[in-house]
């Protein structure tokens, strides 16, 4: 987006978020929607209708992911703990409570996913791709991506996101952020220790098989896994 545009945008949403009267007058609909379908329309020209995330675009699907996750999300990007301006500024001066109550708005929408990815990639990344999120590579001591996000790679309650309907740019573009260390999750940052040990060609294959991937019948995230994880990560107790 241009950043002229994007802070138009930004200006716009914010507004909409402070404001608490959410739409202007001519624009109410037929049918009320609730005050929180109001308020987090703010969050729609970027993140899709129902939050199920853009077709061919960055822009990443936040719908039917664990509310615990969504939240350490927010209060990231509030915090310092994630960088990206337009998200910062929208947070900046959310209280926890009201982070919670958008988190669990999405948490509990399942819109349809956007579009597979369909870029021209090699069976040969393809199968490297899948290799290594659904058998991790055991000689560099990389756990499979499945044995926390879950078979079904749809995640695992509370802290861990699914992996589908997300964009090869975007999946690449965190690898990236943990790996450079602008993306922090809570410690232990397993997300981190995994990222560092993967080459730009191991993030290129993950990130591309995972976007292009059919969308799964029940996208709903995991329980919580009785089975220890690989690595300890922050966000999930055990
Ligand atoms: C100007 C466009 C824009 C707007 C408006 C916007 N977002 Fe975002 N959002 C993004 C981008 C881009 C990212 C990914 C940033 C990055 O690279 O880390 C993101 C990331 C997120 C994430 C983390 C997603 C994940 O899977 O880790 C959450 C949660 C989120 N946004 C929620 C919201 C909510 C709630 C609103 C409305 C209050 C909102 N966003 C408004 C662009 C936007
Ligand atoms: C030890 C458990 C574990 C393993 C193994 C693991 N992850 Fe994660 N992953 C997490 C957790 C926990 C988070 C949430 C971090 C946070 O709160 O920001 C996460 C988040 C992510 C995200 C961010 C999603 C978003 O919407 O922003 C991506 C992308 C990701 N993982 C990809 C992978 C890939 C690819 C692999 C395999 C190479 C992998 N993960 C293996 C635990 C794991």
């Amino acid at each position: 987006m241009h950043r002229r545009a994007l802070g138009f945008a930004v200006v716009f949403v914010l507004h909409i978020l402070w404001s608490g009267t959410a739409l202007a007058a001519g624009a109410v609909a037929a049918a009320m929607p609730s005050a929180m379908d109001e308020r987090v329309r703010a969050c729609t020209s970027c993140h899709g209708v129902q939050g199920q995330g853009l077709n061919n675009d960055y822009f990443p699907r936040i719908a039917g992911k664990p509310a615990e996750y969504l939240f350490n999300q927010l209060t990231a990007f509030r915090d310092g703990g994630r960088t990206y301006p337009p998200m910062g500024y929208l947070v900046a001066f959310l209280p926890d409570e009201y982070l919670r109550k958008i988190s669990q708005y999405f948490a509990d929408l399942q819109p349809p996913y956007p579009n597979a990815d369909q870029s021209d990639v090699t069976p040969a990344v393809l199968a490297a791709g899948q290799r290594l999120v659904q058998q991790g590579d055991p000689a560099r001591k990389i756990p499979a991506c499945i044995a926390c996000h879950g078979e079904r790679m749809t995640g695992q309650q509370p802290g861990i996101p699914g992996l589908l309907g997300l964009h090869a740019s975007y999946i690449a573009g965190q690898m990236g952020t943990w790996r450079s260390g602008t993306r922090h999750a809570l410690a232990p940052d397993c997300m981190r220790s995994i990222a560092v040990k993967l080459t730009d060609k191991d993030i290129t294959a993950v990130s591309t098989w995972l976007a292009r991937q059919p969308r799964p019948s029940d996208p709903r995230p995991a329980p919580e896994s009785a089975k220890r994880l690989p690595l300890a990560c922050g966000s999930q107790p055990q």
